[in-house]
């Protein structure tokens, strides 16, 4: 017992000295975040004053903390994915999705029930290409993080393991700076993922696109997909955000047969593949969009990147699924950045990229 005591000590001892020295992310003192018994005063320390303590002595749940549907975007620095603020942040907003399943993803906890139509199956799965070692089960909800989730390791279907050190983790190679910004490195843990989606790399925006123009966004790497084998795994990510989505929805980006094919006629819409600097595209819009981003090869993400890049260059920048999709919950069906049912406009939705087709 008493060695135990010691080793917790020590180890606690070990963690206020790293949170010290490293260049740690989350701020502010500990008590807003965690509790250590869960009681004070003999009541609940949790946010929404559950008596069933949560991992890692926080306060709240992902969900708790991330999505207190309030009526800002952003509550005490932690940004909020399900609000009613007239301005959604990078990945869209859940709410749209609690009003119609079909705008996105149902994550547990913050949409009641699973996806009518899809169920907890996301297409084109093919758990050959899931790189985690566990895998999707269709037998549980789409959750924030691990193996049925998005957000950290997916190798654990625990929640608070899968994103552990995410929190605390020193994340400054992802922020835009002369001294900081770095693809070296990027991936090699949950703090040096893009937005914790492991292996993930790209360049944070420091407000998560809270205030976003041409030259204010995040970026996303886009490279030609990796040589796969027969079975997927870590080492074989490139770490592209197509990639991550194609960790559940594999066959979408995939190359080949039952894939996307490999060049025009394709076969399903391309993704990670470049905007050709020929026919239509060679007049794609050249001032960049959040309307229809784009993905950035490694050599335009250059060490000390300063600022977003504000232009859109056929021949360089590749289609991504998020030049369509946003990754929460959108106010359109599948998700999807502009409406595509009706009212397409010259110059707006697939027309930024295919200019000569015809406004309906
Ligand atoms: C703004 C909220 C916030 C504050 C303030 C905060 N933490 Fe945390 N902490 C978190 C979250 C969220 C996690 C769990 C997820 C993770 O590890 O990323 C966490 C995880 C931890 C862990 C587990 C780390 C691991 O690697 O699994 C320890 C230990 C910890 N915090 C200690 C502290 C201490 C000590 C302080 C005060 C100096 C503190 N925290 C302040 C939010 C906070
Ligand atoms: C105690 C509150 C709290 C809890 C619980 C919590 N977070 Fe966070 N989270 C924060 C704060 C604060 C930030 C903003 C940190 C910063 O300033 O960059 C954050 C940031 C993030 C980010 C964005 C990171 C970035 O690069 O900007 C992600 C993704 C995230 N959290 C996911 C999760 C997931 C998944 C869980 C559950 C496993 C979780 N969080 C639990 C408070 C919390
Ligand atoms: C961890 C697995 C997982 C990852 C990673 C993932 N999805 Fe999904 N996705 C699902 C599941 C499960 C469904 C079906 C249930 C639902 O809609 O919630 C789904 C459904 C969808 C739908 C259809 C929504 C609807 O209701 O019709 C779209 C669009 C989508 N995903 C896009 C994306 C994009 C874009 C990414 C990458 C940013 C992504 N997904 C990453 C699991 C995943
Ligand atoms: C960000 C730019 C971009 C956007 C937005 C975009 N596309 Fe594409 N699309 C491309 C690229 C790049 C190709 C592949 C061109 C090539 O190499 O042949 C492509 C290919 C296609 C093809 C296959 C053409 C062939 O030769 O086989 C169709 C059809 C298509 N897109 C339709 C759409 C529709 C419909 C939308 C809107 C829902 C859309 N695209 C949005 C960039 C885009
Ligand atoms: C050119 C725009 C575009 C791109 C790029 C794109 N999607 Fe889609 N996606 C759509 C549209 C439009 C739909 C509606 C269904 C359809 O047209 O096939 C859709 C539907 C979906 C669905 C729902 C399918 C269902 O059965 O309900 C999923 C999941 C999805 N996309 C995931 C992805 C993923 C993952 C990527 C990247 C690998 C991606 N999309 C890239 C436009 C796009």
């Amino acid at each position: 017992m008493r060695r135990i005591v010691m080793t917790m000590f020590l180890s606690l001892l070990t963690v206020v000295f790293l949170y010290a020295y490293a260049d740690a992310k989350v701020s502010g003192i500990c008590s807003s975040c965690h509790t250590m018994h869960n009681s004070q005063d003999g009541s609940p320390m949790t946010y929404d004053s559950s008596t069933t303590p949560n991992g890692k002595l926080l306060r709240g749940t992902c969900v708790g903390c991330h999505a207190q549907n309030t009526s800002s975007n952003i509550v005490n620095s932690i940004p909020q994915v399900y609000h009613s603020d007239a301005t959604d942040l990078a990945a869209g907003n859940f709410s749209y999705v609690v009003t119609a399943d079909s705008s996105g993803h149902n994550v547990q906890g913050i949409v009641t029930s699973a996806d009518a139509t899809l169920g907890n199956t996301p297409p084109g799965y093919n758990s050959a290409y899931d790189p985690s070692s566990t895998g999707f089960s269709t037998a549980s909800r789409l959750v924030c993080a691990g193996s049925n989730g998005c957000h950290g390791n997916r190798d654990s279907s625990d929640e608070w393991t899968a994103v552990s050190g995410g929190h605390h983790g020193d994340d400054s190679i992802l922020k835009y700076g002369a001294t900081t910004f770095t693809l070296t490195g990027q991936g090699a843990s949950v703090p040096t993922s893009y937005r914790f989606l492991y292996k993930i790399k790209g360049a944070e925006d420091s407000d998560w696109q809270d205030t976003v123009t041409a030259t204010d966004h995040n970026e996303y790497l886009a490279e030609t997909y990796a040589t796969r084998g027969t079975t997927d795994s870590w080492a074989n990510m490139k770490g592209t955000i197509s990639e991550l989505c194609s960790e559940c929805h594999s066959t979408f980006h995939l190359g080949g047969t039952s894939g996307i094919g490999s060049a025009s006629p394709w076969l399903r819409h391309p993704t990670d593949v470049v905007i050709p600097n020929s026919g239509e595209f060679a007049s794609v819009s050249t001032t960049y969009s959040d309307e229809t981003p784009v993905g950035r090869p490694a050599a335009s993400l250059t060490d000390g990147l300063t600022a977003a890049i504000g232009t859109v260059t056929a021949g360089t920048d590749r289609v991504i699924c998020l030049s369509c999709h946003r990754a929460h919950g959108s106010q359109y069906p599948d998700s999807l950045r502009y409406n595509y049912q009706s009212s397409l406009s010259t110059g707006n939705g697939c027309l930024r990229c295919h200019t000569q087709k015809d406004a309906y």
